[in-house]
């Protein structure tokens, strides 16, 4: 079968799209149509008209990295997890587009770095060895499942990457610490910064948990930490 790839290219300058013919099985995924189109001796769109490699980013192709996220046919979605035959129209169209709340750098390569400074500002480290809970220990494992692709903010009402709030990422990620920082001055501020970068703006859609290619279970991570972080419930050392 024959798909066409209409992919929205940004060459720094100008926005544009451009569409290109590719012959394979449905089983193909979006990443490896990238991958194909990309290894020709010389790309052209389907009215014969030489383009430039299509920029996008990979590392793992293997669902394990989160760095190939991208809008796939209206969808954010992770392109090595996603085969064109799921992606495509009626008509054989599947549509790319870069993640639309962080800045294009070229293509479908967007600049993460809102994610990860968000971490660095709400203090997002452990300051002593990690005390180990038994009936945490689980969600733990699920938490530090976060590939940090993004997705998440993609899709929440409630992240726009201007303001304060930080989205879901950034809240797993305060579970972590908190849950198993030792009581004193930093996880009192991590407590602080998850109350004014997560807890103060989250309108609770968890359209985030929907969207989550590891399935990480979101709205139970923030029920625990509201719980503990917000309302100091849990841990009787909290006062
Ligand atoms: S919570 Fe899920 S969707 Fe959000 S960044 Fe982590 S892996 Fe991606
Ligand atoms: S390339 Fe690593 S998740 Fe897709």
């Amino acid at each position: 079968m024959t798909y066409r790839l209409k992919i929205r290219r940004f060459d720094g300058v100008r926005a544009f799209w451009q569409t290109f013919a590719l012959d394979g099985g449905g089983g193909l995924t979006v990443a490896r149509a990238l991958e194909l189109l990309n290894e020709r001796p010389c790309l052209t769109d389907e009215r014969g008209q030489e383009a430039a490699p299509i920029a996008w980013d990979c590392a793992c192709l293997e669902k394990k990295c989160g760095a190939c996220a991208m809008v796939i046919g209206g969808k954010p979605r992770l392109a090595c997890a996603v085969p064109l035959r799921d992606a495509a129209d009626r008509d054989g169209c599947v549509t790319l587009e870069p993640l639309k709340k962080f800045p294009c750098i070229r293509d479908l390569q967007v600049d993460r770095r809102r994610l990860t400074d968000t971490l660095t500002e709400m203090e997002l480290w452990l300051e002593q060895a990690a005390e180990t809970r038994e009936e945490t220990r689980q969600l733990h494992y699920r938490a530090a499942s976060c590939l940090l692709c993004g997705l998440c903010l993609e899709v929440c009402p409630q992240f726009s990457g201007k303001g304060a709030f930080g989205g879901a990422a950034p809240a797993i990620a305060a579970f972590d610490v908190y849950d198993h920082a030792q009581p004193g001055a930093h996880r009192d501020a991590v407590a602080r910064q998850y109350r004014r970068r997560f807890y103060d703006g989250c309108a609770k859609s968890l359209a985030c948990q929907d969207v989550c290619p590891v399935k990480i279970p979101i709205e139970r991570l923030l029920v625990k930490t509201t719980a503990a972080a917000v309302w100091k419930r849990n841990r009787k050392e909290r006062k």
